[in-house]
């Protein structure tokens, strides 16, 4: 089973976030891709055996980075069903100076995805950089839990493009 990690990302936190589950969890996918939301090609959603999982941080209001507004945009207008899209959320914010709105834009991608008909596997996860893990080490953690618990149902279910 394949993973894509969809990053959107200001100061660069999320990129490495995805970086180090690119690096730590090959045991449990491979190929693993990190790919710039802002580079995502149209077709993204099209690959066979593949898993997604939207690593963002939030801006703003609860905004999603400008990074991310392309992918999203075309997420919001577009009708063609992502039914067989299987993804998970990995979401970066600040609680202490944003409570109001701590990682909005993972939910705001996930209700994205799900009008389009794609299906969320697991929780979304919220990390708070104003905790004491790293978010490298919190990606890889629940990254490696997550592909563990949903690669192996993904894959004999057929649930993904095959
Ligand atoms: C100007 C600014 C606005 C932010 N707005 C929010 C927000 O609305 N909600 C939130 O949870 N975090 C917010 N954050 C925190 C970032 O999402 C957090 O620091 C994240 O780890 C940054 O990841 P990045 O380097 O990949 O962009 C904000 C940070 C800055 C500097």
């Amino acid at each position: 089973m394949k993973l894509k990690i969809l990053v959107g990302t200001v100061t660069h936190t999320a990129e490495f976030t995805a970086q180090a589950m690119q690096l730590g969890c090959i045991e449990w996918a491979d190929p693993i891709e990190v790919i710039l939301m802002h580079e995502a090609p149209a077709e993204v959603w099209d690959e066979p055996d593949t898993l997604y999982l939207i690593c963002t941080s939030t801006y703003g209001m609860g905004d999603v980075p400008d990074n991310a507004w392309p992918l999203l945009n075309d997420l919001q207008t577009q009708s063609a069903s992502l039914v067989h899209v299987r993804y998970g959320v990995f979401g970066l914010g600040d609680h202490a100076s944003h409570a109001p709105t701590f990682c909005f834009a993972a939910d705001v991608f996930d209700r994205a995805l799900a009008a389009r008909g794609a299906q969320r596997l697991g929780d979304i996860h919220r990390h708070d950089a104003s905790g004491d893990t790293p978010s490298e080490d919190a990606g890889i953690a629940w990254c490696s839990q997550w592909l563990q618990t949903h690669a192996p149902q993904a894959e004999s279910s057929g649930n993904t493009r095959a």
